[in-house]
């Protein structure tokens, strides 16, 4: 099975017999109150879906990794993983990390406190300073001052959709048990629409097995919420694919809308679940339109160094009229006119009204599931 990104899966779980020890020592210790995304991550880093991070960056590993991609030691890594704060946080040492209710969750080694200049590692890593990117917002919300250190896990957060989460090493377990020697990671946050299907077909042809894995975690208010899109994949899954060859669990972390950086993170997050390819679509993780639709298929050229997971390219998918079936740019002779593009906004905001998309877009039967829960879907559980 291919390596975890690194070389071996990051395990930085306290095991159970000494959960309570290590509790009691915690309760000593200085603390600091985190919000949800970051005792995610945490989650992320302990169980290896972060592989090889093994704590919060520090001002250099964020330094690296914004201006050359990669960590100091030269591991190919995208996205700022932090844990920001608002205010600066007095603490060295030992830190007892809690949740909102005061519930100690996990431990950090204090290595750095710093502060981030904001606009400039948002202009590095997002490609833009404004606040009208919601990744860029996010990101200011959360604090100029960070802690960098490792972590260690003592429990996992509440959060309403863990019965749908799977580690790396359950992932690696289930792919070797059901014999797949090539496994295409497929990375959404939305409700699957005709193009992601026709994605999902060329990693079904490509590979053994496909493993469908939305985020789950914090997106943007308009974007569906993460139980309608595991259902409606549930029910895509059952009632259209070959349901031996693809596995479907969720991916506990916040969308950034990073765009090409993301798409790099996406796959190396999906490497660390056994993935041996990772599929990159049109405008993947993208936002409004702040990057270039296919710059996420260039950036994977400009890497420091390969990152061992073989990447799926599919240019823009549509249906075509004369073709008379789902097409890209690649395949698809015809002209422009001919072409319906497949628009998740448009296809929101019918569903918004009760109304049917059109068939060439979204399965009628996905739709229906998508109008029953539309109240739902269309507000954000996790803001
Ligand atoms: S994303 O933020 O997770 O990228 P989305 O769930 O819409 O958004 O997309 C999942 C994957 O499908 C991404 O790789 C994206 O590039 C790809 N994709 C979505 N729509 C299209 C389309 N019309 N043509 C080609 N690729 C698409």
């Amino acid at each position: 099975m291919l390596l975890p990104h690194g070389g071996e899966l990051v395990n930085r779980v306290v095991p159970e017999r000494e959960r309570a020890k290590v509790l009691e020592e915690a309760k000593s210790y200085p603390s600091l109150v985190v919000d949800t995304d970051a005792l995610l991550d945490i989650e992320n880093i302990a169980v290896g879906v972060f592989s090889p991070l093994k704590g919060f960056m520090t001002h250099e590993e964020l330094l690296s990794v914004a201006y050359h991609m990669s960590l100091p030691g030269g591991v190919v890594w995208s996205l700022p993983v932090l844990l920001q704060l608002r205010e600066k946080p007095e603490v060295d040492g030992r830190v007892a990390l809690k949740d909102t209710s005061g519930r100690i969750k996990a431990i950090v080694d204090v290595k750095e406190v710093y502060r981030i200049d904001l606009p400039l590692i948002a202009k590095l890593v997002w490609g833009t300073e404004s606040e009208e990117h919601p990744g860029v917002k996010l990101f200011y919300s959360k604090g100029e001052w960070a802690v960098g250190g490792d972590v260690w896990l003592l429990e996992k957060v509440e959060f309403p959709f863990r019965d749908w989460i799977l580690t790396p090493e359950e992932t690696r377990k289930i792919f070797e048990y059901r014999g797949w020697k090539t496994v295409v990671g497929f990375q959404t946050r939305n409700a699957p629409h005709r193009a992601h299907e026709y994605l999902q077909r060329i990693g079904l042809e490509v590979a053994d097995g496909l493993f469908v894995n939305p985020v789950l975690g914090w997106r943007k208010s308009d974007d569906f919420d993460p139980l309608t899109v595991l259902e409606a994949y549930e029910y895509l899954i059952n009632s259209y694919y070959p349901k031996n060859r693809v596995l479907l669990s969720g991916l506990a972390t916040a969308m950034r809308y990073a765009g090409p950086r993301e798409a790099v993170f996406h796959a190396i997050v999906r490497k660390n679940f056994g993935c041996t390819h990772f599929i990159v679509g049109r405008d993947h993780a993208g936002v409004g339109d702040f990057y270039d639709p296919y710059e996420a298929h260039r950036i994977f050229d400009r890497l420091p160094e390969d990152i061992g997971i073989e990447i799926i390219k599919v240019s823009a998918v549509f249906y075509c009229r004369s073709c008379d079936c789902i097409a890209s740019e690649k395949s698809c002779g015809h002209e422009e006119n001919q072409r319906v593009y497949v628009s998740m906004t448009k296809i929101r905001n019918m569903l918004r009204e009760g109304k049917f998309p059109p068939e060439e877009m979204i399965r009628r039967d996905v739709a229906e599931l998508l109008i029953k829960r539309r109240t739902k879907s269309l507000t954000n559980v996790h803001s």
